[in-house]
């Protein structure tokens, strides 16, 4: 008997999705370019062995699979990914499906794709997200390319994703680059989350005083409430975890200089090149940006004096409700310009995304899985052509009920010298959004005046173009 499903690359996510795979009932062919680790993987894979076929080179491993094969390639994106397109073509036949599962650039993906099309093979875009825990045991799956080859897939990919009571978090959403698209801007919605929690944790640091241990307490009370997410899990959990080495608590022991690898700088330069706002996720970016150059925020620690600050923040279980209620809002403001980058992508590109399917998808599985997605969910069904996800009828509660807080909290910080890039963003962000008559007015009068680039009217009137004196005031 046939594999159902093949897979390349058994580096750490390769090879839990190919044992979640096999897990589930699917018989999987599986390869790499070092045997040895093929060989490891398979000696270890325990009662799973019957679902696993190793194979050792290229054409045993496509012989092994049952035609129309898919095959999932798990590597470094990028260049390597080409490479082994390459190098497996020459094995493949009629109908065959490659499936890039790795973190690609979507740009990447939809040249693949239509590098493909016409010769028979077909290519599949998968956003995979969920870490090595959710490919293991359940991953959030975005797939994009051909709707009739995610069917030859459908029933693998549904069995080992994860459930939301139980709905499959895995769906088709589109054409060519759809899948890793979103999955990009899932990547931009947690670089937001995770930095508008590092501003709430540093507001209950350095303007309370709080311990780790005490801030973690905060996270886990909220872990109960509307802030319900694995993100406020696991930022309990970080917090209260303590060094083996020195005792201290681990926050306090870690160098304050984030990591990226590109994903959530790709979503916000993507949302400039769609000119859509997405000022959450920008502020993120740069505040990962910031935060890495150690050696000259030390040096500007001490030129600037800030002796007129008062660091402090008084507590209280105000404060607490206040913050909470604040990373509310700022949570709705950062999915709202998500959903919105996703919106103005599906209509550049042609792709028709399924809102509400993304939401849906997104509830389970993935990093920024939450509670908060079913609401999500829920306003995009009931109203599936609303502009923006905050003018649906149940968000738009929400932004009036949490707004006042998020007001105080930028204040409260802004004030102490606190840095909350993430969530004044958020503020900024609504208080345009909700501003009938803006300021642009000034600049297309700027604008005309040096470059005479024209004007509309307010009345209508076709005058298009100023009374500007050329002389000095
Ligand atoms: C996921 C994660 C995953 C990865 C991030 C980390 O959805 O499972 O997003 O893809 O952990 O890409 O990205 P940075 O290294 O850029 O923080």
């Amino acid at each position: 008997e046939k594999a159902e499903i093949g897979l390349i690359g058994l580096g750490v996510m390769g090879s839990n999705l190919a044992l979640n795979i096999a897990e589930k009932g699917n018989k999987i062919a599986v390869y790499n370019r070092t045997v040895d680790k093929t060989r490891s993987f398979y000696a270890n894979a325990g009662e799973l062995q019957g679902n696993i076929v190793p194979t050792e080179t290229l054409s045993d491993f496509v012989a092994a699979i049952r035609p129309p094969r898919p095959i999932i390639i798990m590597i470094k994106a990028g260049e390597p990914v080409d490479q082994e397109i390459e190098k497996l073509r020459p094995y493949l036949g009629k109908g065959d499906i490659i499936i890039d599962a790795g973190n690609a650039n979507f740009h990447d993906t939809r040249r693949r794709f239509k590098e493909l099309e016409g010769t028979g093979l077909t290519f599949i875009g998968m956003g995979v997200s969920g870490g090595e825990e959710g490919a293991r045991h359940g991953p959030s799956i975005m797939v994009g390319g051909t709707e009739d080859s995610y069917k030859r897939v459908e029933k693998v990919l549904t069995s080992i994703s994860a459930k939301y009571a139980e709905d499959p978090c895995c769906a088709w959403l589109g054409e060519d680059g759809a899948g890793h698209f979103v999955k990009t801007i899932h990547n931009g919605i947690e670089y937001a989350d995770m930095q508008m929690i590092a501003e709430i944790y540093g507001i209950l640091r350095d303007g309370v005083g709080m311990s780790a241990p005490e801030i973690a307490h905060v996270f886990k009370e909220w872990n109960h409430g509307r802030l319900n997410s694995f993100l406020i899990e696991i930022t309990a959990k970080v917090l209260l975890a303590t060094d083996p080495e020195t005792g201290k608590h681990m926050p306090d022991v870690i160098v304050d200089a984030a990591g990226q690898k590109g994903t959530g700088r790709w979503s916000v330069i993507e949302a400039q090149q769609l000119a859509v706002p997405a000022t959450v996720m920008e502020a993120a970016v740069a505040a990962r940006c910031l935060s890495s150059m150690r050696g000259e925020r030390a040096e500007a620690s001490k030129l600037f004096n800030h002796e007129d600050l008062d660091f402090r923040i008084a507590p209280g279980p105000w404060l607490n409700r206040d913050l909470e209620l604040a990373l509310f809002a700022a949570k709705i403001g950062a999915y709202a310009q998500g959903f919105d980058v996703m919106a103005g992508a599906s209509e550049e590109y042609g792709w028709n995304l399924p809102m509400p399917e993304i939401a849906r998808i997104w509830r389970a599985g993935c990093i920024i899985r939450s509670q908060f997605l079913d609401e999500i969910t829920k306003a995009f069904s009931e109203t599936p052509d609303v502009a923006n996800l905050i003018v649906t009828p149940a968000f738009a509660a929400m932004v009036n009920e949490c707004l006042p807080s998020l007001r105080r909290i930028v204040s409260a910080a802004t004030a102490a010298g606190l840095p909350v890039p993430g969530l004044a963003s958020a503020l900024t962000y609504f208080d345009a959004y909700r501003q009938a008559r803006g300021t642009a007015n000034l600049i297309q009068a700027q604008r005309d005046f040096f470059g005479a680039h024209g004007f509309d009217r307010l009345d209508g009137l076709d005058i298009h173009h100023g009374p500007w004196g050329s002389g000095a005031i």
